[in-house]
């Protein structure tokens, strides 16, 4: 599949305030030994890089990463990929790496385009893309990360069963994600009833962003569909 099929420079930001001298640390000493290869150098081997697992999860944009600590640390035998081009977020994620001890993530600090690109075809039982940016004008549309283009390549990646999750609290990109959703043959929305999307599954902790729509008024929605 060509990189070109999305726009590049997907995020709005990739620095935040100056990191504190902790996290400095965690980003020269601890990414290096939990970072993914270069997707610029090739297809990824999951085996190399997690010996010891027997599935694989990925999560795209994880933000500060407490959803992707949180399933890390049920799953100890699934090896976590995250991706996040925000320094800040990363360094938030080695945080919990560290202190939590987990020994079955890995980090991609960049866009997570070229790194799905990378991976393997068929091996990942689940894919999570928590409250994507919005890019709420209709010009910067094609910046979203949910596209034709997302949806194909989640299908690629999933085994058949596989699930990949999407949250907003963006209406009008829930919307989007279910209009893409339907264009997609790989994929069926599991919700039967209206609780399904409206409840937050026991599974998914609540992320800082997302307790702050819930505070200003956004009830988010949560949809997963299963790769048939
Ligand atoms: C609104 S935040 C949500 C963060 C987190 N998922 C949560 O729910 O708390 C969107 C995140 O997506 C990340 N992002 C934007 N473009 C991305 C890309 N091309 N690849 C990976 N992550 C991206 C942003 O840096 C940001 O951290």
């Amino acid at each position: 599949m060509s990189t070109k099929a999305y726009i590049p420079q997907l995020y709005g930001r990739s620095k935040g305030h100056s990191l504190r001298a902790n996290h400095q640390r965690l980003m020269a000493e601890l990414l290096p030994r939990v970072a993914t290869p270069d997707p610029a150098d090739g297809p990824i081997d999951l085996a190399a890089l997690f010996p010891e697992a027997n599935d694989f999860a990925l999560e795209v944009g994880f933000g500060g990463g407490e959803h992707l600590a949180f399933q890390a640390a049920r799953a100890p035998a699934t090896g976590f990929i995250g991706a996040e081009p925000f320094l800040n977020g990363v360094a938030k994620l080695l945080q919990h790496i560290e202190k939590e001890g987990l020994s079955n993530v890995r980090i991609h600090h960049g866009d997570a385009r070229p790194l799905m690109e990378a991976l393997p075809q068929g091996r990942f039982s689940r894919i999570f893309v928590l409250h994507p940016d919005p890019w709420p004008k209709k010009r910067h549309y094609k910046r979203r990360m949910i596209s034709p283009w997302f949806f194909k390549e989640a299908a690629r990646l999933l085994k058949s069963g596989g699930t990949l999750r999407v949250a907003s609290d963006i209406p009008d990109y829930v919307r989007w994600t279910l209009m893409h959703a339907q264009g997609a043959p790989d994929f069926e929305w599991t919700a039967a009833r209206a609780a399904d999307w409206k409840e937050r599954p026991a599974d998914w902790p609540e992320t800082r962003y997302e307790a702050k729509a819930v505070r200003e008024g956004r009830p988010p929605c949560y949809l997963e569909f299963r790769r048939v």
